[in-house]
């Protein structure tokens, strides 16, 4: 039985007062619950004060994003090893709002460079991050264009052989999949609960291809896509869900609290 794992991604919210006050809240609302796995991901400038904070705490702490190197001349980038070193057990990868993938993109494709994320950047990220001993959240799902064209398993079928490429199944013990159609995002517009399970459990019928079936069943594929203390249980509730990545909600204590409750 996998247990259940709700990740908070601040994104580019909250400046340090703000962040802890938001952190000192979860922890007196969540102090009774270790039944599910909780995780917050603030920005960058956060992260070490949040693990100060939650030191002790069964909350764990994670960033939004990682380069793929260890060190070197990559001005305005982080590397596994230093979020492993602040503290970060977990990392969002190939998030939609990091491949650029909105639809389109707000400035020339040819001008992005190393910061629009492609499948093949996502993969070299997970295996910095495996290597050393940070949890990647792989983001995978499409767009609505994508949908309506009848493409989304394909879409992500293809997301997910490209990001695992040369990745062994003896390094996926520590390792989750997020379902996240990029139509959902901040959109309120959930998916249905059943066809978000649907997709779910379709992106572990491709890791069961890619790997073995009991490698596919220990990995934790979660749903993300404004998800609120709202619809939360009817998504967790599916077979396919392990949990949830919460993005606006996860702003607000009492939001993100029923969010995790929901998940007990
Ligand atoms: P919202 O919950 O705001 O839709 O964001 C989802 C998300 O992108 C989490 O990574």
């Amino acid at each position: 039985m996998r247990k259940k794992l709700v990740v908070g991604n601040w994104k580019m919210n909250l400046v340090q007062p703000q962040a802890l006050s938001l952190v000192e809240s979860l922890v007196k609302k969540l102090s009774a619950t270790d039944a599910v796995d909780v995780a917050v991901c603030p920005p960058y400038t956060s992260i070490a004060a949040v693990v100060q904070a939650l030191k002790g705490t069964q909350i764990s702490v994670g960033a939004q994003n990682v380069f793929w190197k260890d060190s070197g001349a990559f001005t305005g980038c982080v590397s596994a090893p230093m979020l492993a070193d602040a503290g970060c057990k977990l990392c969002i990868v190939g998030h939609s709002e990091t491949r650029g993938r909105f639809g389109k993109l707000e400035i020339d494709a040819d001008d992005v460079g190393y910061f629009a994320e492609t499948n093949r950047t996502v993969n070299q990220k997970i295996q910095a991050l495996l290597y050393h001993s940070v949890m990647p959240i792989l983001c995978v799902g499409e767009t609505l264009a994508e949908r309506e064209a009848g493409q989304t398993d394909s879409v992500i079928q293809t997301q997910l052989r490209e990001a695992l490429q040369g990745v062994d199944a003896s390094e996926l013990g520590s390792f989750s999949v997020a379902y996240e159609p990029v139509w959902a995002i901040g959109t309120g517009q959930v998916c249905d609960a059943k066809e978000a399970s649907r997709v779910c459990g379709m992106i572990r019928r491709t890791l069961a291809d890619l790997y073995d079936q009991q490698t596919a069943e220990g990995i934790r594929i979660l749903y993300g896509g404004s998800v609120k203390g709202s619809n939360s249980k009817e998504l967790f509730s599916q077979p396919d869900i392990d949990g949830g990545l919460v993005g606006g909600a996860s702003l607000d204590p009492n939001d993100f609290t029923a969010i995790v409750l929901s998940a007990v």
